[in-house]
């Protein structure tokens, strides 16, 4: 049975290519979400790609990946929480609760912007963390699940 990585998306995020382009890029989401099909095929993976505006819907959907990851269907899930990343303990405790292999991601360099961006209340219970690449960033996680399984003896 084919693996599956959830890839979401937090608000705000669907207006990518329109919303603050010189930060964001003009790549759309969609545009995004077909070059991560394309990268999970090439790991032997399907792609589950979503965007929520609502903390609720995200909460239920990484609660669901728990139970999808820990039955075997579901290899982890790559997350740009957007600006719910600043400010959600309860993300933060359903990817904990989860015990979920997650990875934080970011388009844009946190680091170099406002204050407020810089802690990050899912980094602590992320696998690892990747910002600052822009839209190709995406890509560039699931590469780095693929290799996160690997250093954990999962493929
Ligand atoms: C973001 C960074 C967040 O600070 C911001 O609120 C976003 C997007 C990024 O991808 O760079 O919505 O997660």
């Amino acid at each position: 049975m084919m693996k599956t990585l959830l890839i979401l998306n937090g608000p705000n995020l669907n207006l990518l290519g329109t919303r603050e382009p010189g930060v964001y890029g003009a790549q759309t989401l969609a545009e995004v979400g077909q070059s991560c099909a394309a990268a999970c095929a090439a790991q032997g993976w399907a792609c589950d790609f979503r965007q929520s505006n609502h903390e609720g819907v995200l909460l239920d959907w990484i609660q669901e990946a728990g139970a999808e990851q820990a039955a075997g269907r579901v290899v982890g899930v790559i997350f740009n929480a957007g600006a719910y990343t600043h400010s959600s303990i309860a993300l933060a405790d359903a990817v904990k609760g989860a015990a979920l292999r997650l990875i934080e991601l970011h388009i844009s360099n946190v680091h170099a912007r406002e204050a407020f961006r810089q802690h990050s209340y899912l980094s602590p219970v992320a696998a690892g963390v990747l910002f600052g690449f822009g839209t190709a960033g995406y890509v560039l996680a699931v590469a780095a699940m693929a290799e996160l399984l690997r250093s954990q003896g999962q493929t």
